[in-house]
């Protein structure tokens, strides 16, 4: 079974082919973080014209990249919810296209989903059920416990910022690139994290989450102290992520010990914190983390065909109308 998957529901215009839902063939990713950076955000007007121009350069190339034509593709997988309205719907437009043109099903997917099921790509040894899923990106910041396929509980999720969008600010606030996760990672490891002490949100709710009283720490801190050299960029770095890790592990600790899991699957583009990831793999003794190679965290086409590939047929519903937002196509 091969799958091509579609995602285009943010700032990356992504198509992947993936064979048995494990294993990649091809992943082509156009990234538009250059256009949106002037603006300091995704803009979605921009965002859905880059998906139109660059989607139909990727399909062609992806299926070269494969050694494969168009009857070789099995099904179509197509992100469609949640994200950017404009910009789902290009995939989604495209998708539908060619799914009537081959005559192959279009598989709906969500993009959460396919964050979770980024853990099983390019793997022999795939997490096992139950396991708890951290997924952490720039939109979301979620604890899920996973039974089975397309058996998930949301067990908490952020009250307000996102951690990716927490890196982000906090890069913003001492003058580092957008996006903000790798530059602070970079600069943490050179600080000291204990010489300022920044709070630990929300340790009474086991599995929700609040960054913003954290990132405005940091903007106190940084008014505070006025003028920053380059060591004490490094020990907010430090102070700052010290904080989000301990914060994401004790919930995710709390969250495996209520599933009675002993495997956690950090993904998202955050999972892509090797200090995050080595932290949590220390800490949560008797429990084997499954982080993706960086290149499965980011935004990307494969884990949409895979979780296209795991989806039960049973819940697909009716795949002749597919929703997106208000529209229905
Ligand atoms: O999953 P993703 O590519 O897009 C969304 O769906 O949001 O995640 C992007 C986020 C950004 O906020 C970025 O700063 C963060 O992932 N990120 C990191 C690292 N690399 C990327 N955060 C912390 N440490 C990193 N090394
Ligand atoms: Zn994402």
């Amino acid at each position: 079974m091969r799958i091509l998957g579609i995602e285009t529901s943010c700032d990356d215009t992504s198509i992947a082919i993936v064979r048995d839902g494990i294993y990649v063939e091809a992943v082509l990713t156009a990234s538009q973080i250059n256009a949106h950076r002037p603006y300091g955000g995704v803009v979605p007007e921009l965002a859905a014209r880059m998906h139109t121009q660059a989607i139909h350069h990727l399909l062609p190339r992806c299926l070269e990249k494969a050694g494969l034509t168009w009857s070789d593709i099995d099904q179509i997988a197509v992100t469609t919810t949640p994200g950017l309205e404009g910009a789902l719907l290009i995939g989604v437009v495209v998708a539908k296209t060619l799914g009537m043109m081959l005559n192959r099903p279009v598989i709906p997917v969500n993009h959460i989903y396919g964050h979770i099921y980024s853990a099983f790509l390019d793997t022999d040894t795939p997490p096992e059920f139950p396991f708890v899923a951290l997924v952490i990106s720039g939109g979301h910041t979620q604890l899920w416990s996973v039974t089975g396929h397309y058996q998930f509980e949301l067990l908490g999720q952020t009250r307000d910022d996102a951690v990716g969008e927490a890196f982000d600010k906090v890069a913003r606030q001492l003058g580092l690139t957008y996006p903000g996760g790798p530059p602070v990672e970079r600069r943490a490891a050179l600080g000291n994290p204990s010489r300022f002490k920044l709070p630990r949100p929300l340790r009474d709710s086991p599995f929700e989450f609040s960054f913003s009283g954290l990132k405005t720490a940091v903007v106190q801190l940084v008014a505070e102290i006025g003028t920053l050299d380059e060591t004490t960029v490094n020990d907010i770095c430090a102070g700052f992520q010290a904080s989000v890790i301990d914060t994401l592990i004790e919930k995710a600790g709390a969250a495996l010990r209520h599933s009675q899991a002993s495997t956690l699957c950090v993904v998202g583009g955050v999972a892509a914190n090797q200090t995050l990831v080595t932290a949590a793999s220390e800490r949560l003794v008797g429990v084997r983390v499954v982080a993706p190679p960086r290149h499965y965290c980011t935004d990307n086409a494969a884990m949409i065909a895979t979780a296209a590939h795991f989806f039960p047929i049973t819940k697909r519903g009716d795949l002749k109308e597919l929703r997106v937002g208000t529209v229905t196509m």
